[in-house]
Parts: structure tokens; sequence; C-alpha cells
């Protein structure tokens, strides 16, 4: 048996599968099954801004008023019923001690006092690590880029100088440089970063001619992205990476701590393999490592990372170059089981 210990954020954690916040976690059934099934940590789901500011109103009209600003809470949250801050911090107690794995508290907010204040009260529901959802869709034409990363930094390093616990940030793929932007982000101080968020989407129903909001999850190979940052990251930043999105599989994971994550964050595997697949996903990776002789995560993180590489076009091509150069292109399955 491989040892799969690693640590996040200063966290000690059994092995590197993490559950990302979604809402499965709003049954404690269910987090008992992911602790269960040898899930590393837990990430709760997020309190939103909007739900602390909604606690005194009338809530589909709050929502309403909210729609333009913060698609992203209204799309996970499209008929919400109740979640005030108050019940989410009680469940975030509750939960802390009725499991034996990590468990991290996710923050999304918008204004520098409510992250703060937020952060604070997270912190004093015994939780190990607060999560600060960064969310940023473009959406106002003439807000330039800079701008919204400063306000990212700044919150940041007012939300770390704040609370005793560790902070990563999450972060959706939509920044113009992500990698410069993640550079300014490690110098706020905060132990991890996570990469990245998928967000939700709208679609339309073009026979209703409306919008609909589908129950977006990722699709297999949807990895490559975050596998390609992380290998682009690793021993760059102070900050631990945690990978996220379209991890489905042992294979998958294994791919990440070779391109160099300290940990995974995975979602929709749980929804389309049930959350008992994380044994499934931990017996892969044991069995991997046994197979080529490795004992811990250490021997082959950042083994393929852009560090340890020899062709250094590997995470930097962007192109299909070795297609059209290649007469007999060969298009090589790239998912494993
Ligand atoms: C139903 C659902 C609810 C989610 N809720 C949250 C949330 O509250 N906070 C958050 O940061 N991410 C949330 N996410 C995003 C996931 O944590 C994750 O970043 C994303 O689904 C990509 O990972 P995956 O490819 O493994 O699904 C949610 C995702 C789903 C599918």
């Amino acid at each position: 048996m491989a040892n799969l210990e690693t640590k996040y954020m200063g966290i000690k954690l059994k092995n590197p599968i993490m559950v990302g916040a979604n809402n499965l976690m709003e049954k404690i059934e269910n987090i008992k099954k992911m602790e269960e099934a040898g899930a590393g940590a837990i990430v709760y789901k997020s309190l939103f801004e909007e739900q602390i500011e909604l606690e005194n109103m009338q809530l589909q009209d709050g929502l309403d008023e909210y729609d333009d600003r913060h698609a992203m809470m209204v799309n996970v949250f499209p008929n919400i019923k109740h979640a005030g801050p108050e019940e989410h911090l009680y469940n975030l107690e509750k939960i802390k001690k009725e499991i034996n794995i990590p468990l991290i508290g996710s923050l999304n907010c918008i204004n520098k006092d409510i992250w703060i204040d937020y952060a604070k009260k997270v912190e004093e529901t015994g939780v190990d690590g607060l999560e600060l959802n960064l969310y940023s869709m473009p959406q106002e034409l003439k807000k330039d880029a800079r701008s919204v990363e400063k306000e990212h930094f700044k919150i940041l390093s007012e939300v770390k100088k704040s609370i005793s616990i560790p902070i990563s940030a999450k972060l959706s793929f939509f920044y113009t440089n992500p990698l410069n932007f993640i550079l300014g982000l490690d110098k706020t101080g905060i132990d991890a970063l996570v990469i990245f968020n998928r967000l939700f989407q709208p679609d339309i129903d073009i026979e209703k001619e409306e919008h609909i909001q589908p129950f977006n999850l990722s699709n297999l190979g949807d990895h490559k992205l975050p596998l390609r940052f992380t290998g682009l990251l690793y021993k760059k930043i102070k900050a631990d990476i945690c990978s996220s999105t379209g991890i489905f599989n042992g294979g998958d994971v294994v791919k990440m701590i070779l391109a160099g994550s300290n940990a995974i964050q995975c979602v929709s595997t749980l929804f389309k393999n049930k959350i008992g697949y994380i044994k499934n996903m931990l017996k892969d990776i044991n069995d991997w490592m046994d197979n080529k002789g490795y004992k811990e995560l250490e021997d082959f993180r950042g083994k393929l990372s852009n560090k340890n590489v020899k062709d250094p076009y590997i995470y930097q091509r962007a192109q299909y170059v070795d297609i059209i150069l290649n007469k007999e292109p060969i298009i090589k399955e790239s998912f494993t089981r």
C-alpha cells in the first residue's frame, strides 16, 4: 500500500482527493458518505454575499435585484428557499464536530467588509481553512482587467491579516493572464490556489425561446486546462496548488500530481459516479503507484511539470503545430482510466 498523505495549505491530508464545494453538502448523510468513501478533505458549499444581504428581504424579489450582479449564485441556487448565513455557520460548526477529516469553509462575496466580517465568522465555527471563491465573470464592458485584479489582491491581503486559519483563493479562468494574476495573489501570502472553478453558463431553449439554467457538470477531458496551469505553476509560487475541474478518476488525479498539484478537488465525478466512487479513485491511485514502485506522492510530484520536462514547448504550445507538421497525425486518446 502506497502512502497517499499530502500537505495542503499547512493541513495534513490522508490523501489528495478533496471534495470541492457543491450542494451535495446540503445533506449531512452525503458528507458522511464522502468521509466513509475516503475523501481527504471537504470544502463546504459557499456562503454567498447575497445570502447575507438577503437575510431580511423577500427572497425572490431580492434575487431579481441581484440577477445581473451575481449570476453564479442565482444559477447555483435558482430556487433557494432558506440557507441564511446563520444557518450556514451553524451547519459548518455542526459538521466540523461530526467528521474527522479537515473541513474547509467557502465564501463568495463582493464587498471587502463583508468578506472580512464573514471570514472571521467562518473561522469561529472551528473549520480548518477558508476558501475564497473569487468571482469575476466579465460582464462590465468598461471595467479594465487591472482594476478587477487589484480589488482581489486587496481583499485577499485583508482577509489574510484578519484571520489565522489558512486561506486559499479559488479562481475562474477569466483573467487576462491568469499566471500573472496568480503571481500577484501569491504575494498576498495566501496559502493555496484552487485552479480553476467552472462557472455556470446560461443556455437557451429554442422552442420556448427562453433562458434555461442547465445543471452543468464537467466532461471527461476537462482536466487539461488545470493540468496545463498546474504544470506551469509548480515551484513558481509559494502557495500550494489544488487542481480542480474535470478530475473524474484516479488516473486524472495521478496526472495532476505529476504536473505538480498538492491536492485536487472533484465534484462532477461524484454526481455522475456517486459519492462512493472516491474509493475507486483511491484504489486506482494506489494500484498505479504500486505498479510504478512509488511509495509516496513526493516520489513523483511535479515530475512532469514545466520545471522538470525537457521539452520547453509541452506547456507553451497552444496551437496545432505538431499536428500540422506531422504528415500522418496520430490523434491519441488522452483519457485514461
Ligand atoms: C451543483 C454544484 C454546486 C456548486 N457549488 C459551488 C459552491 O457553492 N462554491 C464553489 O466555489 N463552487 C461550487 N461548485 C463548483 C465546484 O466546486 C467545482 O469547482 C466545479 O464543479 C469544477 O469541478 P468538477 O469538474 O470536479 O465538477 C459547484 C458545482 C456544482 C456542480
